[in-house]
């Protein structure tokens, strides 16, 4: 099996076929999400929150990112590996876009960039789809804009939705290859995917966008607390690491754990 290009996600478009995106920061992630057949695997901003531990993305810099993308790069074999453009890299000027993701295209960290916003950054995805870097979209909710936004809330909603198609519009006509909807109505999202010949992925976005993507750490129950409404959790390896690790401390208590199988005896 090749590596997933732009040509298969838009296929899958056409013929109805939706498929499932996933964040992953790391080596097994990738790996298991590869073998598993998750076509595009995102490294995201969102390493912020479930990586390195800030509270939000913005904090987040192109140098975190590196060694991330590295690891998720070299170890999926087949699936599309995008990175995130971090707060901060891209938004100053079209030349400060293509100097950013110039660097992960060129490291050969990622196979395409995702940036936030609509209409506002057409000029920075038409250079860097001028310059041969595909470009994924994110509107409706964008987390490195949540001071203005005034926090995590539903976008789009009411005279919003003219927005979000506008937005939508806009960034397909720019050369985006997929756009990302987070926390948007339904319905919305529904008439933006029925608009674009590009596929839509969602979050937060209903059932009708042709893909979804979860971050991995929400989609396996790994992150404790309440998760967001969005979130399905499809397993709770949180709960399955806090036993294993339990068990392992116990086990030390005790002296079974190292047993003789686990021991040099010359
Ligand atoms: O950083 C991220 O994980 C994202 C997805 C939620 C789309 O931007
Ligand atoms: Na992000």
């Amino acid at each position: 099996q090749r590596r997933v290009r732009i040509p298969h996600l838009l296929s899958m478009k056409e013929k109805g076929q939706k498929w499932a995106m996933l964040t992953a920061y790391d080596m097994y992630a990738a790996e298991i999400f590869d073998e598993a057949g998750i076509p595009v695997l995102l490294v995201g901003d969102s390493a912020g929150n479930n990586v390195y531990g800030f509270e939000t993305t913005v904090p987040v810099t192109v140098d975190h990112l590196v060694p991330l993308c590295r690891a998720v790069t070299s170890a999926a074999k087949h699936a599309m590996v995008v990175a995130d453009l971090p707060f901060g890299s891209y938004q100053a000027s079209p030349q400060q876009a293509l100097a950013t993701a110039t660097r992960f295209m060129k490291e050969g960290l990622a196979h395409a960039v995702k940036l936030e916003g609509g209409a506002a950054m057409v000029p920075e995805v038409e250079l860097l789809v001028r310059a041969g870097i595909p470009v994924m979209g994110h509107i409706g909710f964008t987390p490195q804009s949540e001071h203005v936004l005034g926090g995590y809330r539903v976008q789009g909603r009411g005279a919003g939705a003219e927005k979000l198609m506008d937005d939508a519009l806009a960034l397909e006509a720019a050369g985006c290859f997929a756009v990302v909807m987070e926390m948007v109505p339904a319905p919305g999202a529904r008439a933006v995917t029925e608009a674009l010949h590009i596929p839509t992925i969602g979050i937060g976005a209903g059932p009708d966008c042709d893909a979804q993507v979860l971050v991995w750490q929400d989609m396996a129950g790994l992150r404790g607390g309440r998760a967001p409404r969005f979130v399905k959790k499809y397993a709770d390896l949180r709960g399955t690491l806090t036993d294993a690790a339990r068990a392992y401390a116990a086990d030390v208590a005790a002296g079974t754990f190292p047993a003789e199988e686990h021991s040099f005896w010359e």
